[in-house]
């Protein structure tokens, strides 16, 4: 195996140490953003969650600060969201401003088995207090109830709770941030479910683009079965009226937000000023089957980079569609253009310094019976093939590193229908064990982990043709360590 270094990305983000799981906290305030994560500091598996810390003035370089939240004799500390309570609502901050986080606590017994716990902190979250009538949501006898995401509804004027109940989610209100009723569930009978419970919720409203329309988008995480098999994010398009959630679509249709392998959890970030007005949205890369696994030591896991949501209207509907951040454009200032043409050599190689992350962003026309290969990294290809007038996508991820959990879900091949041909957007993102691609102006995501075994040394990006294909603007940008 590899110096596990190698694998350590570069411009995603990284616990400094332990293991990492789910986006937690997810807030914005007095210029800073705040990713919380779930965090094991003294194991590289999964173990008793704490809430780990890191700080951020453009979503890429982040400060890593002290633990927010520790297990305490009530339990462990579980996925949830911090929010701004501007008005004082709660009655922790007379005069001023402060941050309310909502976890699930979980321990031995009731009401502490999976029930909702509050924290709040005066010095934008160095510093909390676990609040002392906790748990504010008791367990209701339920084996899964976790994972609450807090928002202020402005038009119902009230707190809205949501906690993920086995195959549904329970939705509850509050005018105090303290105490909750409950309103109603969503969820039973729509989307995609597996035998174990649904987990990470988020609802936000959202604008159509080129609209004055707007729709309410809840998220969902899907622990097994997800569209490349293992955890996956799916996503719900309606309306919420401050009790329920309505949704749009009839109950089977299923939205995935990636079709990869490796994201989950997916949570968005609230309280970012009307002015900049973006839903940014972080995920956790990794998949639930194999995430104790991958072949990391002293830290495991990383986020996807984030990337903005919008709604858009296509032929299908409405889709939610994801952007990597524009901070990462400004990273991207001395593009290489590499290519711009029709390809008439069956195969070509590109040269580029793996040693650095990599972002392509390019064109892709193909004609009837024709393909692309591409192969970023050896244990990773993508194959675009055009069939009669329709396009799909294949991905194969073929790494093999000798540890079972991780070669029996590793190893994949999918395709995915992308429907009528037409050029295509590509923007791919490679960091040292991660590809993250997004296709047709973000209507499709793909991410994928991927460990080669050259590591970040490989030396080049495979390219074969078959048919009549061209590749327009084909742009390499080289990013360089955003963490330091
Ligand atoms: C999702 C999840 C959550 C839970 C957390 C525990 O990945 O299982 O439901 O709160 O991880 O770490």
């Amino acid at each position: 195996m590899l110096a596990e270094k190698y694998y350590r990305p570069l411009v995603h983000f990284t616990p400094p140490y332990g293991w990492l799981n789910d986006p937690n906290g997810l807030v914005y305030k007095d210029g800073e953003y705040h990713l919380f994560y779930q965090f094991h500091p003294f194991d590289s598996v999964w173990g008793p969650m704490h809430w780990g810390h890191a700080v951020s003035t453009d979503l890429l370089s982040w400060t890593h600060l002290p633990i927010a939240l520790a297990p305490d004799k009530l339990g462990v500390c579980f996925s949830g969201t911090a929010v701004v309570d501007r008005s004082n609502h709660s009655g922790f901050f007379a005069g001023t401003e402060g941050l309310l986080a909502y976890y699930t606590i979980t321990g031995d017994n009731a009401p502490f088995n999976q029930s909702q716990g509050l924290a709040y902190s005066h010095d934008n979250g160095r510093h909390w207090t676990k609040y002392a009538g906790n748990p504010v949501v008791a367990n209701p006898g339920l084996e899964d109830f976790r994972d609450p995401k807090v928002f202020w509804h402005e038009l119902s004027q009230a707190w809205i709770m949501l906690v993920t109940t086995g195959q549904q989610i329970a939705i509850y209100r509050s005018s105090d941030a303290i105490s909750w009723q409950f309103s109603s569930f969503f969820g039973e009978n729509y989307g995609a479910h597996d035998e174990r419970a649904w987990e990470c919720p988020d609802l936000f409203e959202i604008n159509i683009r080129d609209s004055q329309e707007t729709r309410w988008v809840l998220i969902v995480g899907v622990q097994r079965g997800a569209y490349a098999g293992g955890s996956g994010t799916q996503y719900f398009i309606g309306h919420f009226d401050g009790e329920k959630f309505i949704p749009e679509n009839p109950p089977e249709t299923v939205l995935w937000l990636d079709y990869g392998r490796d994201f989950y959890a997916t949570q968005t970030w609230s309280d970012i000023p009307t002015a900049d007005g973006r839903r940014i949205a972080i995920s956790w890369m990794s998949c639930w089957p194999y995430a104790n696994q991958i072949p990391t030591q002293s830290w495991r896991s990383a986020m996807t980079m984030p990337q903005e949501l919008s709604l858009k209207k296509t032929t299908d509907g409405l889709r939610l569609c994801h952007a990597f951040i524009r901070e990462l454009n400004e990273r991207c200032r001395n593009p290489v253009l590499v290519v711009d043409k029709a390809l008439d050599r069956s195969g070509m190689a590109f040269v580029f310094d793996w040693s650095a992350a990599n972002r392509l962003q390019f064109s892709l026309e193909l004609a009837d019976n024709s393909s692309l290969f591409l192969q970023p990294f050896s244990d990773l290809t993508f194959t675009f093939t055009v069939l009669q007038g329709r396009l799909t996508l294949r991905c194969q991820r073929l790494g093999q590193i000798g540890v079972a959990e991780y070669d029996e879900h590793f190893p994949h091949d999918f395709s995915i229908a992308l429907g009528d041909n037409r050029p295509l957007n590509i923007d791919l993102l490679l960091d040292r064990s991660s590809a993250e691609l997004l296709l047709d102006d973000g209507q499709y995501s793909i991410t994928n982990l991927v460990f080669s075994k050259e590591g970040p040394v490989q030396k080049c990006l495979a390219v074969l043709v078959s048919g009549e294909v061209a590749i327009r603007n084909f742009h390499r940008h080289e990013l360089h360590n955003v963490m330091a």
